[in-house]
């Protein structure tokens, strides 16, 4: 997710655009840019937020009434001067800004490289201007035919603003899977990721399509579709306030989050898994594979629940890998004197690649000579820097301190990498592997089917927003997940909530059970459900209060509990994807329904950089 801002009209577009960023940039805050049309075009950017470029450009020439500006989330090259937009074509007279994802770049880069085209950052944005470029010099056309004619050629997602020196007052935008809002003033325009930036210039706005094209001047808004068909432009009236916008009309950044785990976990297979050929295709893991594949152990390394996503690969990776994988606290094995042998392979789990603990844990391994693979959000983090190699979990920024979207992609990605080594270790058969691969390739929409039953979620938080204590239990693969549903539950409402594994209640935690003590089991259908069952039953038997998070159908569980929470069925080694999202709903609603400022809790930080 980046965020975009462009404005032409008679005012100054300088403020317009830096007052427009700052309010995007929970959108994305690596680095950002702007690129001002004056008689010439002028790019000024920066690694940082909005408030270090404006501080490190006063004084510069900052007058024009047309530009463009971007506040970056690294997807493609890591956070620099050099990888932060706008980008400038090889001519210098083009400049472009970009949200989204190119996937097939590093085609298009050969492809100019061979006709002799150098480039100056690692970024797909940069290829696709340059490739824009070539087709407006070859055909002799003007910068919007060229954009039409490159688009056929792109696969991916993408918002793309671009300034021709040679058109001052135009900009250009297209649009495909990420959003473009067009603001329409008098005699001027708006563009955004969404409205905030112009929503104190005007309410009238044009949400662009996919495969819409807009050519956008002070007094003058053309739409075309990529067959070069005009559109007439479907203008609206807003009636949202800038803060409800930020968080995409949810009442708080961690129920947005929650809610955009259908399309994170999409991200994150995108352009990695193919279940029509059967492949995983993970750079950063393949050059490890082998190291991987002939580990004698696997270290997963973490915190809170990163700890837990590691707690679930160990079950994967021992079931599918047969590897032997132990998972470690960072702030534990950082301490000790941990044996690190030749050949171990550590992956380092974290959404915000600064966590202090799990850093200073794999450099310390890292210098007994371990591999270390990073599994991380934030691109170009120092997690990911001190990583041998890796996958991105590409969820976007998490703004919630509550972690949601990142857990469910650090699953996705560390159930990749266990599938890709399990296949090429041929330690799982073709058919369970083109099995996993579908079962994973649906998550996405069993989410969303999860997300429908939210109003029945908030209901039971009402009912048990009192208690006092909380017990989540679960088994194998849920194990992990009845741990991260009572974190969640911790650290948004306050309430005690302990994670525990369901047989391990007849070993002293049944003495908890009474009548004012509600259960969460993990109940989904697996392997273990059989036994989950009897551990309902011991509860009951109690008059323990059991909410069962059960597979959608399975009436006969249903009938021995208090309150459900149902997924849809899948294979267990997909299904904690599935079975943390109605845990992640209660918490939040059992902390919003006390009151409780569920984006910021207490005591707490995003991201702990401290020891
Ligand atoms: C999760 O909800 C917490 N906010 C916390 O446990 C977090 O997972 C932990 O601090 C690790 O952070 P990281 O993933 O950024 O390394």
């Amino acid at each position: 997710m980046c965020g975009i801002v462009g404005y032409t009209g008679p005012k100054d577009a300088y403020p317009v655009i830096i007052k427009g960023l700052k309010r995007l940039e929970y959108r994305g805050y690596d680095s950002t840019g702007v690129a001002l049309q004056n008689g010439s075009l002028k790019v000024y950017k920066k690694k940082g937020k909005v408030a270090e470029l404006e501080e490190s450009i006063v004084g510069k020439d900052l007058k024009g009434h047309t530009g463009i500006g971007h506040t970056r989330w690294a997807t493609h090259g890591e956070p620099s001067d050099a990888n932060a937009h706008p980008h400038q074509s090889a001519s210098g007279k083009l400049a472009m800004i970009h949200n989204g994802i190119i996937e097939n770049y590093t085609q298009l880069k050969q492809e100019l490289i061979n006709k002799g085209y150098q480039f100056k950052s690692e970024t797909d944005t940069e290829v696709l201007l340059n490739f824009i470029e070539e087709i407006k010099k070859n055909n002799h056309c003007n910068l919007e035919e060229a954009v039409r004619i490159a688009l056929k050629r792109v696969t991916g997602a993408y918002v793309i603003l671009l300034l021709d020196a040679e058109e001052p007052e135009t900009i250009i935008a297209a649009r495909k899977g990420s959003p473009l809002v067009i603001g329409i003033g008098k005699g001027e325009h708006f563009l955004g990721s969404d409205a905030s930036p112009m929503l104190e210039y005007t309410k009238e706005v044009v949400y662009v399509n996919d495969y819409e094209l807009a050519i956008v001047k002070p007094d003058e808004l053309i739409l075309k579709n990529l067959g070069n068909e005009k559109i007439t432009p479907y203008v609206q009236k807003l009636d949202i306030e800038l803060a409800a916008i930020e968080k995409g009309g949810y009442d708080h950044f961690m129920l947005k989050e929650i809610f955009e785990q259908p399309q994170t976990i999409f991200d994150c297979l995108r352009g990695r898994l193919d279940t029509t050929g059967g492949k995983i295709t993970m750079s950063g893991i393949q050059q490890y594979a082998g190291q991987i594949m002939n580990a004698n152990r696997i270290l997963m390394i973490a915190c809170g629940t990163s700890w837990h996503a590691g707690l679930v690969a160990e079950y994967i990776f021992e079931e599918l890998c047969r590897i032997n994988v132990e998972v470690e606290y960072a702030s534990e094995f950082r301490y000790r004197n941990p044996v690190i042998n030749p050949g171990d392979v550590i992956i380092a789990i974290s959404q915000s690649g600064e966590t202090a603990d799990t850093l200073v844990a794999i450099e310390n391994a890292k210098n007994q000579g371990a591999i270390i693979l990073g599994v991380v959000n934030v691109v170009g983090s120092s997690i990911a820097r001190a990583s041998h190699g890796g996958a991105y979990t590409h969820a976007g920024p998490e703004i919630g301190v509550a972690s949601t979207k990142a857990f469910t992609a650090q699953l996705a990605v560390l159930t990749m990498i266990a599938l890709k080594i399990a296949h090429e270790k041929q330690t799982i058969d073709q058919e369970r592997y083109l099995h996993l691969l579908n079962e994973l390739s649906e998550i996405p929409e069993k989410v969303a089917w999860v997300l429908k039953t939210k109003e029945k979620i908030q209901q039971l938080a009402e009912k048990y927003k009192d208690a006092r204590d909380f017990l989540y239990l679960g088994r194998g693969y849920n194990f992990p997940v009845a741990l991260e549903g009572a974190l969640k539950l911790k650290e948004i409402s306050y309430i005690h909530a302990e994670g525990y594994p369901a047989a391990e209640m007849k070993h002293g935690p049944i003495a908890l059970v009474d009548e004012h003590l509600p259960v969460v089991v993990v109940a989904t259908k697996d392997t273990y459900h059989h036994k989950v069952v009897s551990n309902i039953q011991e509860i009951k038997a109690r008059k323990g209060k059991v909410i069962a998070v059960i597979s959608e159908g399975d009436t006969d569980t249903a009938a021995m509990c208090d309150d459900v929470l149902i997924v849809p069925e899948a294979d267990e080694i997909v299904a904690p994807m599935l079975s943390v999202v109605p845990l992640q709903l209660l918490a939040y609603y059992i902390g919003v329904a006390k009151g409780y400022d569920v984006d910021k809790p207490r005591n707490l930080a995003k991201s702990v950089t401290v020891e």
